[in-house]
């Protein structure tokens, strides 16, 4: 049975419960969130009861569900998480590396691998993909210098990755993937934001698809679902055992799961696998690529397209930057992007994302592009960033916990940070805690007064 069915069956055969969640299906309910919420969503929430599964160990429904998840994805295991990728991404390094291990990381990952780092005492060497200043992102990953770095480092477990990244950039994981295996390295691929591949051919091939040993997806960036859902899958080739994926899990994660979430992650992928998902999904694309020509034609408008998933939207603006062109948005149109960098604005398109919605925005590029409104001579000079190598001088497990203090920025060249420092989003790191501070960072953060450093 499935979950969906197992909530519907609980409301025809309605029994008393002594139980936790004490609103007691919508009994309870604080008059602010009724009026806000509604009932509804309260008569979906239980814990373990007579019927129904656990999250930690399951047996019933929400096995059948995950088992139904790993069919769709093709996958040796698949499990629903309610603590969206981040909690995925901490089980899926909890699950390869052990204390002092060594793993390589993709710079622009994603703040929770940081979190990894702290949990699971592992050392971390990092890799930086290319970065595009014209744009002000990262790119992809050159394969030579993955496999430089492999062959110096032996002792290397694990790769993380992000693909595609936050703007949508997508890597050639099938060629990534045969380098890891060669040097015997697990590779793990946080696909946060490529959970509508799976789904749709003319989008980017799924990770899973093409090797990697976990993949991570997060189904309320792209796809529809409600915050945080997620995903985790272990690819069917891997060694990895589905029994060490749900320990490690269970060590982070909630033990009572909202079942909202549950049901919510069960029918977004039953939906997204049925052809009438299928047809769903195909309009929303056909949407997205209409908009995407006609962006094109707009003077002084450009939209970045160097292999980019189409559900991100990167465009920039001639004599903008854009933090300009996203206030200008935002003020005069009301519209609100993803995110804004000191070249480009983001915006995230996915299930939601209606055709008027689109048309609108559209409309807005179209007249603010047209009145060719020069800004940037009279604006503030953005520091430029160029991202460089981190200098690790304290491993993150080792360094946390340990004393800071605040000082001013401008003292604190070649001190400790005691900080994850990171715009959000979209939570890539710039300095974490144990790392060298340097010129540049100071540069790039000179609009912040203090800084938090080891003592
Ligand atoms: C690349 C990437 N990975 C992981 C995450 C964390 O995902 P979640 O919010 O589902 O925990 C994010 C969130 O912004 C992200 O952008």
């Amino acid at each position: 049975m499935s979950i969906i069915n197992c909530i519907e069956k609980f409301k025809k055969h309605k029994r008393e419960l002594y139980t936790t969640p004490s609103h007691g299906q919508g009994c309870f309910v604080a008059p602010d969130s009724l009026k806000l919420l509604g009932k509804k969503i309260f008569t979906c929430d239980f814990s373990e009861i007579e019927g129904f599964d656990n999250l930690a160990n399951p047996k019933g429904v929400i096995k059948s569900a995950q088992d139904f998840a790993a069919k769709v994805y093709d996958s040796k295991a698949t499990f629903f998480l309610v603590n969206g990728s981040t909690s995925g991404i901490i089980a899926a390094m909890y699950s390869v590396l052990k204390r002092g291990d060594k793993v390589l990381i993709a710079r622009n990952c994603h703040k929770s691998v940081y979190n990894g780092l702290v949990l699971t005492g592992a050392i971390p060497v990092w890799i930086m993909p290319k970065y595009n200043s014209d744009w002000a992102i990262f790119e992809t990953i050159n394969l030579d210098y993955l496999e430089e770095m492999l062959s110096r480092n032996r002792d290397i477990k694990a790769f993380i990755m992000t693909n595609p990244t936050y703007e949508g950039v997508m890597s050639d994981i099938y060629r990534i993937s045969s380098v890891c295996k060669k040097y015997n390295v697990k590779l793990i691929v946080d696909e946060a934001h490529g959970s509508l591949w799976n789904f749709h051919k003319s989008l980017g091939t799924p990770a899973l698809i093409q090797g990697a040993d976990i993949v991570v997806q997060s189904l309320h960036k792209t796809a529809g679902a409600l915050n945080p859902s997620a995903l985790l899958h272990i690819n069917r080739d891997s060694d990895i055992a589905p029994k060490d994926v749900q320990n490690s899990l269970n060590l982070i994660t909630t033990t009572s799961p909202s079942y909202p979430i549950l049901v919510n992650i069960e029918s977004t992928i039953k939906y997204l696998s049925s052809q009438k998902g299928k047809f769903y999904l195909f309009d929303v694309i056909k949407n997205i690529n209409r908009m995407l020509r006609n962006l094109k034609a707009i003077p002084n408008l450009e939209v970045y397209s160097y292999n980019n998933d189409i559900s991100k939207i990167l465009v920039k603006v001639t004599n903008m930057t854009g933090f300009e062109l996203s206030d200008i948005l935002f003020e005069q149109y009301g519209i609100e992007d993803e995110l804004a960098n000191e070249k480009s604005v983001l915006f995230l398109a996915g299930l939601g994302t209606t055709k008027v919605k689109l048309k609108k925005l559209e409309k807005a590029l179209f007249d603010l592009c047209s009145k060719n409104i020069k800004i940037s001579q009279n604006s503030p000079d953005y520091n430029s960033y160029i991202p460089t190598e981190p200098r690790v001088r304290y491993i993150p497990s080792l360094i946390w916990g340990k004393p800071y203090k605040e000082i001013e920025l401008k003292y604190a060249l070649s001190r400790v940070c005691m900080e994850v420092i990171c715009d959000y989003p979209p939570g890539v790191p710039v300095l974490l805690p144990g790392e060298v501070i340097k010129k540049e960072h100071i540069y790039y953060l000179s609009d912040r007064q203090k800084i938090k450093v080891l003592s």
